[in-house]
């Protein structure tokens, strides 16, 4: 599935909705993290890529001023008056990160005609890949190209940050609008989640592919469970008197391992590994060490299971499944991906094996759960484009 296909879908959607062409039209790309879990929130690094799944909007004027969103995919319509305040919370859930990125947009100063828009996405839902963050990009680019204007890339993803948190009640941190605005195509987005700087890191060669196998488990306890950790990750730091994890070492943690209880002190040792070992992968993936980046990857899974416990048996089994596999079978390396509970796991393979793999470590997944996985491979993507459609 291309950006064109699900561009052309979105076309024939908007005739058969508002009997017209559009004029104006925007992507955005869903991510896959390869590491740094956790730890956008706590200020460590993460190494995101934009993938090749995409939320398209298109849109033309209409003479009110009104907004009107219709998900040609979920059959739903809402709509808003621009000239009031926006409130959040206030439209149903997928409604409230549109309208999230609509009042950023108007509290800046810019001024938005009425519009009627369709959005059509093939970002999958629930699955980890950040589809929400797909949608308020792409509304947010959709709103640039209508009130002709170019934000700060960074001003951008943080809007969106910002509708997430504040509009939708979400706690996220922010490397998945990040990620959807800054990708390239053919390079990951190495994200300093502290200053928020970013800088991109060509994807040395194509021997090697990402590969994502969504556990389509079901999605338990997630949201509390996220805002959760993040707390207990900021207590640690709170009781050790230490501003940032960016200012931690791992001696020092253990010197003061005393004054955390012990769900604090895994906590916040993951953090510090997980900064340790995200920094560390960069390097090893722009040098092409392959052996040495998998191994990252796999300590990664293995802290987010025991230290910040946000896996489960489904994830573990794929990562285990691929570890089995293992080199000389053409898997360097996997990990959960996301926010966990269920959700995609990613894994480093050999181009020239990504089906094989793909398919058995989804057949015995199947025999052991009974769960039907899915899987897609792709290479860095481009990151949130507008378009003349
Ligand atoms: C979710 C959040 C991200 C990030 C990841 C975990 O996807 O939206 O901000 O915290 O979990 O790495």
């Amino acid at each position: 599935m291309t950006v064109a296909d699900t561009i052309s879908h979105a076309q024939s959607a908007f005739r058969g909705r508002y009997h017209r062409d559009a004029d104006f039209g925007a992507a955005a790309p869903g991510r896959v993290n390869l590491i740094g879990g956790h730890v956008d929130y706590n200020d460590g690094f993460v190494l995101p890529m934009a993938i090749d799944r995409y939320t398209v909007l298109l849109a033309c004027q209409n003479k009110g001023h009104v907004a009107r969103f219709f998900s040609s995919q979920l059959d739903e319509t809402f709509e808003f008056d621009l000239t009031r305040r926006l409130v959040p919370g206030e439209l149903g859930h997928w409604g409230n990160y549109v309208l999230g990125v609509v009042s950023g947009f108007l509290e800046t100063g810019v001024e938005l005609p009425g519009f009627d828009a369709l959005i059509h996405s093939s970002v999958p839902t629930g699955g980890g890949l950040s589809s929400s963050a797909a949608l308020e990009v792409g509304v947010a680019t959709l709103l640039e190209r209508m009130a002709d204007l170019s934000l700060d890339k960074s001003h951008k993803a943080l809007l969106c940050h910002q509708a997430e948190n504040e509009f939708a009640g979400v706690p996220c941190g922010i490397m998945d609008p990040f990620a959807s605005v800054f990708g390239e195509k053919g390079r990951l987005v190495k994200i300093d989640c502290r200053s928020r700087e970013v800088e991109l890191i060509d994807w040395p060669d194509g021997q090697v592919t990402v590969l994502i196998i969504n556990s389509n488990a079901p999605h338990q306890l997630v949201d509390g469970a996220y805002a959760e950790r993040k707390y207990q990750a900021s207590q640690a730091l709170r009781k050790l008197e230490v501003d940032s994890y960016r200012e931690l070492s791992l001696e020092q943690l253990e010197a003061g391992r005393t004054r955390l209880d012990a769900i604090e002190f895994r906590r916040a040792r993951h953090v510090v590994t997980e900064l340790m070992r995200a920094e560390a992968c960069a390097s090893m993936i722009q040098t092409g060490n392959w052996d040495k980046a998998g191994q990252q990857l796999y300590q990664s899974h293995d802290s987010l299971r025991d230290d910040y416990e946000v896996s489960c048996r489904e994830l573990d089994l794929l990562v285990e499944t691929g570890k089995e596999i293992g080199r000389t079978g053409g898997v360097f390396g996997a990990r959960m991906t996301g926010g966990g509970f269920g959700g995609c796991v990613v894994l480093l393979v050999r181009t020239a094996d990504v089906e094989e793999i793909a398919a058995s470590i989804q057949t015995r997944y199947q025999i052991e759960t009974g769960i039907e996985a899915s899987s897609f491979s792709s290479s860095p993507a481009r990151g949130a484009f507008a378009f003349v459609p």
